[in-house]
C-alpha cells in the first residue's frame, strides 16, 4: 500500500516520535514504507512523514550504487534507533526532503555516526556508518527527533524560502506522488 507523504506544517513532523513496543510486527508496515518511498523516488522515509509519530525508519541508498561507496546493501529499516555518537569533520551536502519537495538546501553534518536500533526481526544492532549512509541516516533520525533538513539554515535562508515553504503546507506544490497538506 502506497502512503500520501505527509506535507511540511503539519505538526507529526514536529513531534519527537514514540519508541515501539518490543516485538510489534512491523514487517507489513515497513513493507508499505518501501513501497512508498520508491513510488516517490525516495532513498530514505521516516514514519512520522506518512503520518505515523513512531520511532522507525527505512533507508534505500542501492539506486545511488554509482558513486564511490558501496550502497548495494544499504537497504534497511531502523526501529527504535538511538544514535550514540557522531564525529569526524563536518561536510555539506545538498538535502531535499519529501516532505519538502522542490527545495535542495546545502546542509552541514558530521561525517561518521554510531547507532543502536533493532532490525525488523527485532535483533538489536549496534553500527558505524560514514560518509553518505550516515549522512541518509541523519536526515531520517531527524525526522523521529521533530526535525527537518531546513532547521539547519540560516536565519536569511529561511526567510527567502518561506513563501515556499507555506505554499508547500497548503499542498499548493508540484509532485509525482500523493501528497497530504496540514492546511487546506
Ligand atoms: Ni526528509
Amino acid at each position: 500500500m502506497i502512503f500520501p507523504i505527509v506535507m511540511y506544517g503539519d505538526p507529526v513532523l514536529r513531534k519527537r516520535a514514540e519508541e515501539l513496543k518490543k516485538d510489534t510486527d512491523l514487517k507489513p508496515l515497513i513493507q508499505d514504507m518501501f513501497e512508498t518511498m520508491h513510488a516517490a523516488n525516495g532513498i530514505g522515509l521516516a514514519a512520522p512523514q506518512i503520518g505515523k509519530a513512531i520511532r522507525l525508519f527505512i533507508v534505500d541508498g542501492t539506486s545511488l550504487n554509482d558513486e564511490e561507496e558501496d550502497m548495494s546493501t544499504f537497504k534497511k529499516a531502523f526501529i527504535n534507533p538511538t544514535v550514540l555518537e557522531e564525529h569526524g569533520e563536518e561536510w555539506e551536502f545538498e538535502e531535499g526532503c519529501l516532505s519538502i519537495p522542490n527545495i535542495r538546501e546545502s546542509v552541514s553534518r558530521p561525517e561518521k555516526l554510531k547507532i543502536r536500533y533493532y532490525d525488523e526481526e527485532w535483533n538489536l544492532k549496534e553500527e558505524e556508518y560514514d560518509g553518505m549512509k550516515a549522512r541518509i541516516i541523519q536526515h531520517e533520525y531527524d525526522h523521529i527527533e521533530g526535525k527537518l533538513f531546513i532547521d539547519y539554515l540560516s536565519p536569511l535562508k529561511k526567510r527567502m524560502l518561506k513563501g515556499k515553504l507555506n505554499d508547500i503546507s497548503k499542498g499548493d506544490v508540484d509532485t509525482e506522488y500523493r501528497i497530504i497538506a496540514a492546511k487546506k
